[in-house]
């Protein structure tokens, strides 16, 4: 038995590390205990093996999973990740396989760290702690993290907070912040900070965003769970606006109506100007998370969460749907559902490999109507498909690939800027404001949608489309 005990920084990498020693060395999953922290050890384990030969080749997706798993609090996560890297050998293409139990478990961990991370970057709440003579502001502040995400996370705080310098503690690690340089620590016992002025100002935010004629307690809820309540400033006041939102919407709704400043229109227009020119987003991991929080059309409201592309960092050929199905909303992964396995059944045919792409879509927020227990999808519209692009730009930007496949009308009027008939361009090479070839195509829910008969043909004609992006590919 080998046992590896993993260091509480860095442990990504160190897990990393010892799995390729481990599989190097021929090491079954059965014959590893993994732990993280020093422990107290093994007496009869065996050392670990060096790292040795040629850097393994693991998919990408695969790599990604564990990059969000090593954080998750579930004991076995080292062991289950080893377990499927173990598996991965023998079967390479076993990550396109939607079925596998292992895969749907770790998945399901993986959006639990990524959600847990989406909650610490909305949910820290900086404390300013007197420094006298400092030429820095500086902040602290507590957290409890629902999985070891602070490591992962750190990196948004040092990009938001660049100009001050600031601490946040956490009964795992502690992460420190100073003159541009972030360090991790181990956990401190928890320190106290005092009230300052910086709790009030989130109550008087608070108490002006809270609107009492549209209160949801469990979608609030849901937004804001209780365990985080205890260290948001704000959160004490949640009880009593509650109890009296009903008395204050209802004299809101009597009162007369009031009439908006001269300004407020020029006002609004600069302020969705300024949206358009947010700032940059420079890697893929900020532009994951700065996506949870877009605000750019209404969609978000009623969507599960967004839905980022997902493939490789150097994928040559980039892939636009329209916008996640109902699938893809709950799962947070573009093209699992039909439309995804009827796209996966055509690419297969003419040797388009799926996880060597990079699969997005131009609008990231589901757009349903609810009917009944159901959710139908709809089309997104224009503006919805304008607000979107600027993630899309951002997406082409950073992978910069050889070759954009639109499949369907939305993809295809946000690359191109042409929402002229789809079915006459199909087939064709037109190119992206930058100049990036984009190849036209239907979507695959079209084909699904067809009557049965008339499904080879319109199928047949899919296959050659995707077939010309795999021989432009080749030719690039
Ligand atoms: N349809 C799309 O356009 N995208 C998805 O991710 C799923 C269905």
């Amino acid at each position: 038995m080998r046992h590896v005990a993993l260091p509480e920084i860095a442990t990504f990498d160190a897990w990393r590390d010892a799995a390729r020693g481990l599989l190097g060395a021929d090491v079954p999953p059965e014959d590893v205990l993994w732990s993280r922290g020093e422990g107290e050890g093994d007496l009869f384990a065996e050392p670990l093996p060096p790292v040795q030969g040629a850097p393994l080749s693991v998919p990408r997706g695969f790599v990604d999973l564990a990059r969000m798993v090593v954080w998750h609090r579930d004991p076995e996560r080292f062991a289950r990740l080893y377990a499927l890297l173990w598996a991965l050998r023998r079967t390479p293409r076993l990550m396109d396989d939607r079925g596998d139990a292992r895969i749907a478990r770790l998945s399901g961990m993986a959006k639990e760290v990524s959600r847990g991370k989406h909650k610490m970057t909305a949910f820290v709440r900086f404390r300013e702690i007197d420094q006298p003579g400092a030429n820095r502001r500086r902040f602290a502040a507590w957290f409890e993290p629902s999985h070891y995400i602070l490591e992962p996370t750190a990196p948004f705080f040092t990009k938001r907070f660049g100009d001050m310098d600031w601490s946040i503690f956490t009964p795992d690690l502690s992460a420190h912040f100073n003159g541009g340089d972030l360090r991790l620590a181990p956990a401190v016992p928890r320190p106290e900070f005092g009230e300052d002025a910086t709790e009030d100002l989130w109550r008087t935010y608070f108490r002006n965003i809270f609107n009492p004629a549209r209160v949801k307690i469990k979608a609030m809820q849901a937004e804001m769970p209780k365990k985080y309540w205890h260290n948001l400033p704000e959160a004490e006041l949640i009880p009593e606006m509650i109890a009296t939102a009903h008395a204050r919407a209802r004299a809101m709704a009597e009162a007369a109506p009031s009439i908006p400043p001269l300004r407020a229109e020029a006002i609004t227009e600069r302020l969705s100007e300024a949206r358009k020119v947010a700032p940059p987003v420079a890697d893929r991991d900020r532009l994951t998370v700065e996506l949870q929080n877009c605000r750019r059309c209404p969609l978000w409201e009623n969507a599960t969460q967004a839905v980022p592309g997902e493939g490789p960092d150097d994928a040559r050929l980039m892939i636009v749907g329209e916008q996640p199905g109902d699938h893809e909303d709950l799962a947070g992964r573009p093209f699992v559902g039909p439309a995804g396995q009827m796209f996966d059944r055509v690419a297969a045919r003419v040797g388009l490999d799926r996880s060597e792409a990079y699969v997005t879509n131009a609008v990231k927020h589901f757009k349903f109507a609810p009917r009944g227990k159901r959710r139908i999808h709809q089309a997104p519209n224009r503006g919805e498909v304008q607000q979107c692009r600027w993630w899309l730009d951002h997406e082409r930007r950073l992978l910069k690939p050889d070759l954009i496949l639109a499949m369907g009308a939305s993809a295809a009027e946000s690359l191109t800027g042409d929402r002229r008939d789809l079915m006459r361009r199909r087939g064709r090479v037109e190119t992206a404001e930058d100049g990036t070839p984009v190849l036209l195509t239907v979507h695959p829910s079209y084909l699904l949608r067809l009557p049965v008969a008339e499904r080879p043909v319109a199928e047949a004609l899919f296959e050659a489309d995707l077939q010309k992006a795999v021989a432009l590919l080749a030719a690039a």
